[in-house]
């Protein structure tokens, strides 16, 4: 498994030149339907990307040796399962994807308190652990789908319980909207590990996202990582568009 990379400030990796440190805080979601699909655009973005998010549709479809082929490319998956079960489960399921080689995992934080130290605990004294990132409130969601599920608060009242609710649970890494990012980084200091979805450089298609930001904000408002998806695997030259996000990326870095 590949050594995890020294937290800086942002809790991202540090690089010589703007364009790398860009580079290593970019995670380009395969959100595709079959192996083959994800490794062709792995492939034609070698040199312009070094991270990549395999989440449900992918890792359903071509289970967990999909992960190895990116690995051995010289590339860090982000294994994005949001897992979400009783504790037990949970912390298995965590066990069983540390031995993939992602660096990070996500679970939801609403799994609550002991399922977040269960998978915590379950990675305990393993080398190289992925890093746990707990999912605050999906980035589709909107103060009416949350009403929708039972939860009276705001989207942002509810990130801020989440988080709390995870630091004190041990997990300093999150997955928030780039409307929390903010509020987040001052809960969390320098060593919270910040992943923000949710990201839309001008004039990209908005689709079922609701919190959204420009990926230059987003760093700006305290983002370690961005995850990008259909901007990037959906546009005509897949390298050009994320070139295009790095290249913004640097200028606010
Ligand atoms: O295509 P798009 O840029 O919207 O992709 C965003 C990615 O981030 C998707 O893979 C989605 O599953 C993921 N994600 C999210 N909101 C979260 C957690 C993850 O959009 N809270």
């Amino acid at each position: 498994m590949p050594a995890q990379p020294p937290a800086t400030q942002t809790g991202a990796t540090s690089a010589a030149d703007p364009i790398s440190a860009a580079r290593q805080r970019l995670i380009v979601a395969l959100d595709v339907p079959d192996a083959a699909t994800a490794l062709h655009l792995v492939d034609r973005l070698e040199g312009t990307c070094s991270w990549f998010k395999v989440g449900l549709e992918l890792y359903v479809a071509a289970g967990p040796s999909v992960l190895q082929p990116i690995i051995d490319r010289g590339h860090n998956v982000f294994l994005d399962l949001k897992l979400h079960d009783i504790p037990n489960t949970v912390a298995g399921a965590a066990r069983s994807a540390a031995q993939l080689g992602a660096r990070m995992l996500t679970l939801h934080a609403s799994g609550g308190p002991a399922m977040l130290s269960a998978a915590k605990d379950a990675l305990a004294g393993l080398t190289n652990p992925p890093e746990l990132l707990a999912v605050t409130v999906l980035t589709s969601m909107d103060a009416g789908q949350l009403h929708a599920t039972g939860v009276g608060r705001i989207p942002s009242s509810q990130v801020e319980l989440l988080a709390k609710m995870g630091m004190e649970a041990g997990i300093r890494g999150f997955v928030c909207s780039p409307q929390e990012v903010a509020t987040l980084r001052a809960l969390t200091g320098p060593e919270g590990v910040l992943v923000i979805p949710g990201i839309r450089p001008a004039g990209a298609a908005i689709g079922d996202q609701k919190r959204i930001a420009g990926p230059a904000e987003a760093l700006r408002l305290g983002a370690s990582y961005l995850v990008v998806g259909r901007p990037i695997t959906q546009a005509p030259n897949p390298a050009e568009a994320a070139a295009a996000i790095l290249k913004e990326m640097s200028d606010a870095l």
